[in-house]
């Protein structure tokens, strides 16, 4: 089957998304009878294209990668060349005969998840299916957004806004019938375990967190990861999600780290313990994010480097554990792409 895709933001993780899967496309065909086609791209500064019989992906991808815009790949006969994302969703939803995807990655905006949200409301509204690796939508406006994915038949999934591509959402969704999620504690920040790691050896706070950035996993403004305001919206899509707390990130309580924790962080590593950025909640409280020193033999005091854990607390079946040990962003867009195939699946049933 044939889904039509309409990129709304084309930056690190949507273009290694177009890459992936052009990599996967003949498994995706075998496996899930799945043949997913570009049709429209619109990011911030690079411009946007739009081509109704499919877009390149990898060549959009390596255009924006030597610096510019997306006029190659636009289809020059298209009456204009659409220059906002709502342009592209509205060009791709009536261009589309069959299943229509907006597949959304724009950057996190930590003071009310907009323009993502606005996205959202708009792919949904004009009948596309959403998936998104921003943790804004889940975060700032989840029952908002699940009732209106609900009305129209369409599935919202944003499996990549928390541990990138290990499943929580899809696992709890999918595999915990009836099971009740009391609460949970974890490191979601990649970037500040890379970071604080890092100090416990004595490294300076400003090369650690060089690095993150270089590879493309610390958030496009870093101050959302130090700050704690990308853990804080992780804990907000948690909450929200899977105990219906109806939550902003600006409801947690939040204290972020900076070069000032390379002693606390050192200290506890020279005691037997280990400073780590922990969100933490219980159903019906509010959850919180911050520096929290732990015991190496806590499975949360054990992550190193770019690792991942959330600890979820059940009424069924106690804690069940979830690890991320490797990071990066192929891992982001294998849960769009596993997202895509949750979509796929749907419509067979
Ligand atoms: N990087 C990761 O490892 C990771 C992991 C999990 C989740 N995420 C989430 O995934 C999303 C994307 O991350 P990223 O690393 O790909 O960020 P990024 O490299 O900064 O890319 C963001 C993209 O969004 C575009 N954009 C921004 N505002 C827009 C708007 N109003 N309309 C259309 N396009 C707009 C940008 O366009 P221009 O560049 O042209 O301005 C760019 O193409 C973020 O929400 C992030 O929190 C990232």
């Amino acid at each position: 089957m044939r889904i039509d895709l309409a990129l709304v933001g084309f930056g690190n993780v949507g273009r290694r998304f177009a890459r992936l899967l052009e990599e996967q496309r003949s498994q995706l065909l075998a496996d899930h009878d799945l043949d997913c086609r570009i049709i429209g791209i619109a990011t911030g500064r690079h411009g946007a294209a739009f081509r109704a019989g499919g877009i390149d992906g990898v060549a959009a991808a390596d255009l924006v990668e030597a610096g510019r815009p997306l006029d190659d790949v636009h289809d020059g006969t298209a009456a204009r060349l659409p220059a906002r994302a709502l342009d592209v969703i509205a060009l791709a939803a009536r261009s589309a005969a069959g299943a229509r995807v907006v597949v959304e990655t724009t950057t996190l905006n930590i003071r009310d998840g907009r323009p993502a949200i606005d996205h959202v409301e708009a792919a949904l509204a004009a009948g596309c299916h959403v998936v998104t690796a921003n943790k804004g939508p889940a975060a700032f406006a989840y029952d908002d957004l699940r009732a209106r994915a609900d009305a129209g038949g369409l599935s919202f999934l944003f499996e990549g806004a928390v541990m990138d591509g290990v499943p929580i959402f899809n696992f709890v969704r999918e595999t915990l019938p009836t099971v009740k999620v009391l609460g949970f504690r974890g490191v979601i920040n990649s970037t500040t375990n890379h970071i604080l790691t890092a100090l416990e050896t004595g490294e300076a706070f400003e090369p650690a967190l060089a690095r993150m950035q270089a590879l493309g996993i610390a958030e496009a403004d870093p101050a959302l990861d130090v700050d704690g305001w990308d853990a804080a919206a992780k804990a907000a899509a948690l909450a929200n999600v899977l105990m219906g707390a109806g939550i902003t990130p600006h409801d947690v309580r939040r204290t972020g780290i900076g070069p000032g924790s390379a002693a606390r962080a050192a200290a506890a590593r020279a005691s037997g313990r280990r400073l780590r950025l922990v969100a933490s909640a219980t159903r019906g409280a509010v959850p919180v994010v911050e520096p929290v020193e732990l015991p190496e033999h806590d499975l949360l005091g054990g992550l190193e480097g770019t690792a991942n854990a959330l600890v979820l607390r059940t009424d069924l079946l106690d804690e069940i554990a979830i690890c991320q040990l490797g990071g990066g962003l192929v891992h982001t867009a294998y849960a769009l792409l596993s997202d895509l195939v949750t979509v796929r699946r749907r419509m067979r049933a």
